[in-house]
């Protein structure tokens, strides 16, 4: 989704704005473009497609700016193209601003500025925000800018400057984020930290309603009203290695290959000496586990397929009725929900719009919320009762590999604890059920070995045109993360089926040399999944499975056997969705498409 970053400092503005949205990049984006004063002037530059784009065009443009705003923009309203970019400016050129969100009223808005006299340029809802900020204007930047968002219904994150007032940038938060670096006679502002952390480490994020003016050398953080606020500065941690490639040829091979790690992280601080589960991060008294009586799971794309799966684990432990739903569908449904339901959102940006939608909506329904979420300060994580922080590190990546993971093993995690807090497991399922998420780690990284026999079977899909995944029970769940992983990155045409389901229509697309994926892990499964490869392969499909080391009657039935280690069914999914990830990267690579930035996705969804 769309990237802002700012800087204010004596260092070259445009380099620093640039490296800036590089960092950004995952975020997704379609065009790019920077606002700077050079020679007493605004200036703005800005291109269609990628960063590179611009940078042409700003190698024939002088650099000598110590001042700009950056911007890469994900279209909604209006096509990707050069006037649609950021950043907008009023008609003297005075103003520029860039936005991260949509104006809801902005039609409401252009009307009356048109009845002003104010022209248009573009289709965008944000050009209407630089001529608000003009017609306030009276010698204030601040004072304008207060006034202008005032009038703005929707989300905005901003980043505003002007010529009149060349020492200072203004930074506004409403619902999507943004972040301020803290510098030493410098500043920044971003949507995301790695835009900034190769300058400073310190970090103020600001919150809905909150907003800061900037100088070289201060930062003056108030409300929406101008009043001086108050804030912690946070200090990042983690190295910017960490959201680099670290050797690897693409973020998504990287992250895939950083699961045992993160697998380890998300799990181990969990399970405490005596084998037993602590979710020392939540106060789980207030969460009253005892009372629960039923359970949503709220969720989009990866996070989804993996709230699936938590659904069949807490049903299974826990014994509490769960519905699994994706976040678009959920808010509009008008789900039964009172102080007795627990909602839980899963998320790894923490900023998916309809998931944050979900859980308002559940929350003023009074249900109890909680997230499992990737991003520390996201939106998610800081309006949600309680959070459990997957630790998968930074993911670039559009397709999410490592966050889907340790959402799974936390889920397992937070259906056994409920389970053993209202003792619905015995102690012998709970004990061997702990014995293996503790060597999930390791049998990730064994299967992570089969790597070349992965990328040769890839050899074999690449030039296909469909793709069928099939499976039973938690097999059909990560089915369907197999096969929208290589949607996302190949683009071959891929479905996921319940295999018992096949018969009743994707059958007749099975024909000579159609390859198909089939999950066989869940023991109390397996020969119903061995009669649906036959089904398959007696119309001519060259079939794949996946099946337990020791399971080898299969290798007599499937073209071709991928093993993973014998675990129990319920915690075969984060081992069984290995091979499928490697498989997508590996036939995405074959076709030479570009896996970490897939076209028409972006990694963090932000409108709805
Ligand atoms: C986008 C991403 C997906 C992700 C989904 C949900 O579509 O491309 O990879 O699964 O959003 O994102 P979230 O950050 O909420 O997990």
């Amino acid at each position: 989704m769309c990237g802002i970053v700012g800087y204010i400092g004596d260092k070259h503005a445009i380099e620093l704005l640039t490296c800036g949205l590089e960092k950004l990049e995952y975020r997704g984006y379609d065009s790019a473009g920077v606002a700077f004063i050079d020679e007493n002037k605004l200036k703005i530059v800005k291109s269609k497609g990628r960063l590179n784009n611009l940078e042409e065009k700003l190698e024939v443009s002088p650099k000598h700016s110590h001042i700009g705003i950056g911007h890469t923009r994900w279209a909604t309203h209006g096509e990707p193209s050069d006037i649609n970019s950021h950043p907008h400016q009023n008609k003297k050129g005075n103003i520029a601003v860039v936005h991260n969100g949509i104006i809801e009223n902005y039609l409401e808005i252009k009307e009356e500025l048109i009845k002003k006299g104010y022209e248009f340029v573009s289709e965008t809802d944000t050009e209407v925000i630089p001529y608000l900020i003009d017609m306030y204007y009276e010698g204030d930047l601040k004072e304008s800018v207060i006034k202008a968002i005032k009038r703005l219904k929707g989300s905005f994150a901003l980043g505003i400057m002007s010529l009149d007032e060349p020492d200072k940038l203004i930074a506004v938060r409403k619902d999507s984020p943004l972040i301020i670096g803290i510098g030493q006679g410098e500043n920044f502002i971003a949507s995301d930290i790695p835009a900034v952390i190769d300058w400073t480490r310190e970090i103020y994020i600001l919150e809905n309603g909150e907003m800061a003016e900037l100088t070289k050398d201060n930062v003056i953080l108030m409300d929406f009203d101008g009043n001086p606020i108050e804030k912690e500065v946070y200090k990042v941690t983690w190295n910017i290695d960490e959201a680099q490639k670290g050797g690897y040829d693409h973020f998504m091979l990287k992250e895939i290959f950083e699961q045992p790690k993160v697998l380890k992280d998300t799990l181990f601080p969990r399970i405490g000496n005596d084998g037993r589960i602590r979710l020392d991060d939540i106060d789980t008294n207030s969460l009253d586990i005892e009372n629960i009586e039923k359970i949503y799971i709220v969720a989009c794309g990866t996070a989804y397929h993996a709230g699936l799966v938590g659904k069949k684990l807490i049903e299974k432990y826990a014994k509490i009725p769960v519905i699994t739903d994706v976040a678009s569908e959920f808010r509009y449904n008008n789900p039964f929900i009172d102080e007795k339901t627990l909602l839980i959102v899963v998320s790894q940006s923490g900023e998916t719009a309809d998931t944050l939608a979900a859980l308002r909506l559940a929350k003023k329904k009074k249900a109890k919320t909680l997230a499992i979420c990737n991003v520390v300060g996201s939106s998610i994580a800081r309006e949600v009762d309680y959070i459990l922080y997957t630790w998968a590190g930074p993911e670039i990546a559009v397709a999410s590999t490592k966050a889907y993971t340790t959402q799974v093993v936390l889920l397992a995690l937070l259906a056994l604890y409920i389970a053993d807090v209202r003792k619905t497991i015995d102690e012998d399922e709970y004990k061997k059920a702990l014995e293996v998420l503790n060597s999930i780690p390791d049998d990730v990284e064994k299967i992570l070995r089969s790597k070349s026999k992965l990328e040769d079977i890839a050899s074999h899909l690449y030039k296909s045109r469909d793709i069928f995944y099939i499976g039973r029970g938690l097999d059909y769940y990560v089915a369907m993360e197999g096969s929208l992983k290589l949607k996302e990155v190949s683009y071959i045409h891929s479905e996921a089926m319940a295999a018992g389901e096949l018969k009743h229509g994707t059958l007749a697309l099975i024909e000579k040399d159609t390859p198909v994926i089939a999950l066989a892990t869940q023991d109390y499964l397996y020969d119903k999944v061995i009669s649906n490869i036959k089904e398959v392969k007696a119309r001519g499909a060259y079939t794949i499975a996946i099946a337990k080391e020791g399971n080898n009657e299969i290798e007599g039935v499937a073209d071709l056997v991928i093993y993973i280690p014998d675990v129990i069914n319920e915690l075969a999914v984060p081992l069984a969705i290995i091979p499928l990830q490697l498989i997508a990267y590996y036939v995405a690579i074959q076709r030479g498409c570009d896996v970490d930035k897939p076209r028409n996705l972006a990694k963090s969804v932000t409108v709805e």
